[in-house]
């Protein structure tokens, strides 16, 4: 198919171009690099450096040659961010993908993947968390990306369009040499990494008092590849007029001091870690479901296991570590 991927040099996206490209997909990546990589763009793929809330319209110039679908990964990302800067998050998240979807039905592009996030369901009344659970977004990140959810359903809906939104838990690992890098870290992961790497001196544990077995927060980590699986899957199985939602995490939860073990364990550093208040909108525990999708999609996550989660991880950030 020919595909366009947008946000393809940031770090889930890089890794699903990667992943086309090697099935023989024609892809055309999209992106601003406000938070994205050159580099990370994959061999194989043409790159278009645009800025989707442009007024120029970049979503328009690029579909009016013709796609089969749309990878849509471009985004703002960061939790704490849309809090204190919510019109950054209104604009560059739902008025960017309205674009994008104007620009779809302008063009007829029949199909689109959209990268939704476990951010939509808020906090939790019971885990593992499905499909059907309320969608009460705690953050003005997870409210922009349920209102392009809801938009994208009344395009289906009205004009047809073959749409799929995964909504993503705990994104973690690398592909190869496509990985995490963001300028400002917060990911658990990424930054327990950066202590065993030498780049920081300790990683805060926010919060050991937690309604939980250790008393840290439990989260459900999936390996990019598995995601990036589950997006080709998605593309094949999206039916004209039809808006599917499903989640995709390993359906395991790992604490936080369960993580920082892990981490030891793989890069043999003692990783000091130390404790610190709650960080506020945390919920205590996000565990997916994602039996929708293995049902539908025939999707069945293969690196499940933190150790290997974890190794792919500090492998990708081993070798960028100068
Ligand atoms: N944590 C620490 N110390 C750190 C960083 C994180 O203790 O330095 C803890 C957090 O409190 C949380 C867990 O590690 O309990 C995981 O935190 P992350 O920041 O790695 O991930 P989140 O669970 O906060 O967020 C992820 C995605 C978001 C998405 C959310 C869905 O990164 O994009 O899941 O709820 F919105």
């Amino acid at each position: 198919m020919k595909l366009l991927v947008t946000g393809g040099a940031g770090y889930v996206g890089s890794v699903c171009a990667a992943h086309l490209v090697d099935a023989g997909h024609d892809v055309t990546v999209l992106d601003d690099l406000s938070t994205g990589h050159k580099d990370a763009v994959p061999d194989g793929a043409r790159f278009v450096e645009a800025d989707l809330a442009d007024a120029a319209d970049a979503a328009d110039d690029v579909l009016s040659d013709g796609f089969d679908g749309v990878l849509h990964f471009a985004a703002k990302s960061l939790v704490g961010e849309s809090v204190q800067r919510p019109e950054l998050y209104w604009n560059g998240n739902v008025v960017t993908s309205f674009r994008l979807l104007e620009a779809m039905r302008r063009h007829r592009t029949p199909r689109l993947v959209f990268s939704s996030t476990a951010a939509t369901y808020g906090e939790p009344e019971q885990v593992p968390i499905r499909e059907d659970a309320p969608t009460r977004p705690t953050n003005p990140y997870g409210a922009s990306k349920l209102a392009i959810d809801h938009a994208i359903g009344s395009y289906a809906a009205a004009h047809g369009l073959a749409a799929v939104s995964l909504r993503y838990f705990n994104v973690a690992g690398a592909h190869g040499s496509f990985g995490e890098r963001h300028a400002v870290e917060t990911h658990l992961i990424p930054i327990v990494l950066q202590v065993a790497s030498g780049t920081r001196d300790a990683v805060q544990v926010y919060g050991e008092d937690w309604p939980t077995p250790d008393g840290t927060c439990v989260r459900d980590y999936i390996h990019v590849d598995d995601l990036a699986d589950a997006h080709l899957l998605a593309l094949e199985h999206a039916q004209p007029g039809r808006h599917a939602v499903y989640n995709l995490g390993s359906g395991t939860g790992f604490s936080v001091r369960e993580v920082v073990e892990a981490c030891r364990a793989v890069t043999g550093h003692p990783i000091p870690a130390v404790a610190a208040p709650r960080r506020a909108g945390d919920p205590a525990v996000l565990i997916a479901s994602s039996d929708a999708a293995k049902a539908a999609l025939g999707w069945r996550p293969q690196r499940t296991d933190l150790a290997t989660i974890v190794g792919d991880a500090w492998e990708f950030t081993r070798n960028r570590t100068p």
